[in-house]
């Protein structure tokens, strides 16, 4: 069965399947969106059913809540939790400091909130993730909708002067609609092609009226755990400085895979 999934799919499953393995019973545990933190939902659920684990999700989106309460994971809010021991998210790219853009699902915002609360942040990615330099996926901004162009007139203006290569700026669209957020907002994502120096943009963006987030996690991430197809998987601890290989069967009896 799992022969059916694309290389691709293959690399994150691989790597949600290290990272379930990181929770421990007990937990209080932030729960990423995302196609690669759905995987880690559905590890989770499979070890809840089989191994009797039992943890408290705090989910960054409405998507993921559905998803962990449809596999069995018990689903509390962050203000129920106040602190997380452990989060585990995706993300559209990753650096050498592990350094994240992320909010391609539109989701940053709690992301960012939940990642904040946490002891330890470990990201879960496939290799192609990870960049020299971050920039090249648009990095998504939320905005409130009120005076959404005016922001997005001043968010243009400081690009201007920000060490960055391109300056083209989109609202994303659901359809023929502009997205909105689970908290009701816009989001804007700006094409920068590469980001010079991504912390002073991500302080200078969060200062502008209508801004609420950004999706430049910066210090945020502890681990990066990378996926591939053939099952293997690396682990960088940042805190640490080590790296760490190891190898995930695809077990044909896999229960995930029948799910699908
Ligand atoms: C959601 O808002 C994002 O931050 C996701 O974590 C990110 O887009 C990664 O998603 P995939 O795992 O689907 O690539």
């Amino acid at each position: 069965m799992s022969g059916e999934l694309s290389p691709i799919d293959k690399a994150k499953y691989t790597a949600a399947k290290q990272a379930a393995a990181l929770v421990e019973d007990g937990m209080r545990v932030g729960l990423g969106t995302g196609s690669t933190a759905a995987w880690l939902v559905r590890h989770l659920g499979e070890r809840v059913r089989d191994e009797g684990l039992r943890i408290k999700g705090v989910p960054t989106s409405t998507r993921t809540a559905e998803l962990a309460r449809d596999v069995g994971i018990e689903v509390i809010t962050l203000d129920e939790a106040k602190t997380l021991n452990l989060t585990i998210d995706g993300a559209d790219e990753f650096d050498g400091n592990l350094n994240l853009i992320k909010g391609g699902g539109g989701a940053l915002l709690h992301e960012k909130i939940v990642a904040a609360a946490s002891e330890e942040v470990v990201v879960i990615a496939d290799a192609a993730k990870q960049v020299g330099t971050l920039g090249a996926y648009p990095l998504p901004i939320e905005v409130i909708p009120f005076g959404w162009t005016t922001t997005q007139m001043l968010v243009e203006e400081l690009l201007v002067s920000a060490d960055v290569m391109g300056r083209k700026i989109t609202l994303r669209q659901n359809g023929d609609t502009p997205f909105r957020t689970d908290e009701g907002n816009h989001i804007l994502d700006l094409h920068l092609v590469r980001i010079g120096n991504a912390r002073q943009l991500a302080m200078a963006l969060n200062q502008m009226p209508g801004v609420v987030e950004n999706g430049l996690f910066i210090d945020l991430c502890d681990k990066v755990i990378i996926g591939y197809g053939d099952g293997r998987v690396e682990t960088r601890d940042i805190n640490e400085g080590t790296v760490s290989e190891d190898r995930i069967s695809f077990a044909d009896s896999d229960n995930l895979f029948s799910d699908l």
